[in-house]
């Protein structure tokens, strides 16, 4: 199921080894009022299905839940799995996907919504996982592809460490390249030095 290359196998295995003490390290509580803040334009309501993407330790699950309530359904998926058992012993109504974002393990049309925070640079084929990503979104859905770092210091991060050197973001006009391809439509997206949010519409 997880049949990866060189490259992709490094990459989890570097996840792997930073799962511990990755949210204690990763989001003090200025950050977290910064994603809160950024999770306010995620169009989220009671009783939908949303999928989160590359979803490390669960960092975004108590604020989807807030969202989309004990009627709601949460999937979380991730390739590492020392970063997906993080996300499923805090979170016991997520459901955990051991899976690559590039082969999503879920029925055509499913999610509402699809978010992938502080992920996408790192997924090797961004294309496929696009596609994905286009094939279990409902009609209507949308995906959503934020960070809370500007790309060139997100891609500077990356470029500190071997195994995820070269991870970059791509620029907008990429991202509506790639997302356009895979048979999205309307797209809305803007980006600063210190967040990066692209929105991608799945027609009716
Ligand atoms: C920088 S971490 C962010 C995790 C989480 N979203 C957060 O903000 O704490 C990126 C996550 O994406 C996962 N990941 C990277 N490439 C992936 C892929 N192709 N398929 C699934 N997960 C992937 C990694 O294992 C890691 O947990």
């Amino acid at each position: 199921m997880l049949k990866m290359n060189p490259q992709d196998t490094a990459r989890r295995d570097f996840f792997d080894a930073h799962a511990k003490g990755w949210e204690e390290r990763n989001y003090p509580p200025r950050l977290r009022l910064r994603l809160e803040a950024m999770l306010e334009r995620v169009s989220l309501s009671e009783g939908m299905t949303v999928l989160d993407v590359g979803c490390g330790r669960g960092v975004l699950q108590p604020y989807l839940r807030q969202r989309v309530g004990a009627t709601g359904r949460l999937a979380a998926l991730d390739f590492s799995s020392a970063m997906l058992e993080g996300a499923a012993q805090r979170y016991p109504f997520v459901w955990p996907l051991l899976a690559r974002a590039e082969r999503i393990p879920l029925l055509d049309g499913f999610v509402d919504a699809l978010i992938c925070f502080s992920a996408f640079p790192h997924i090797e084929d961004k294309k496929a996982a696009a596609r994905e990503f286009h094939r279990v979104l409902k009609p209507g859905g949308r995906a959503y592809v934020i960070h809370l770092e500007g790309r060139e210091k997100l891609n500077a991060i990356h470029d500190r460490h071997d195994a995820v050197r070269g991870d970059h973001m791509p620029c907008i006009n990429g991202m509506r390249s790639i997302f356009g391809q895979a048979g999205f439509g309307h797209i809305e997206s803007d980006e600063s030095a210190d967040h990066y949010y692209f929105c991608a519409h799945k027609e009716d």
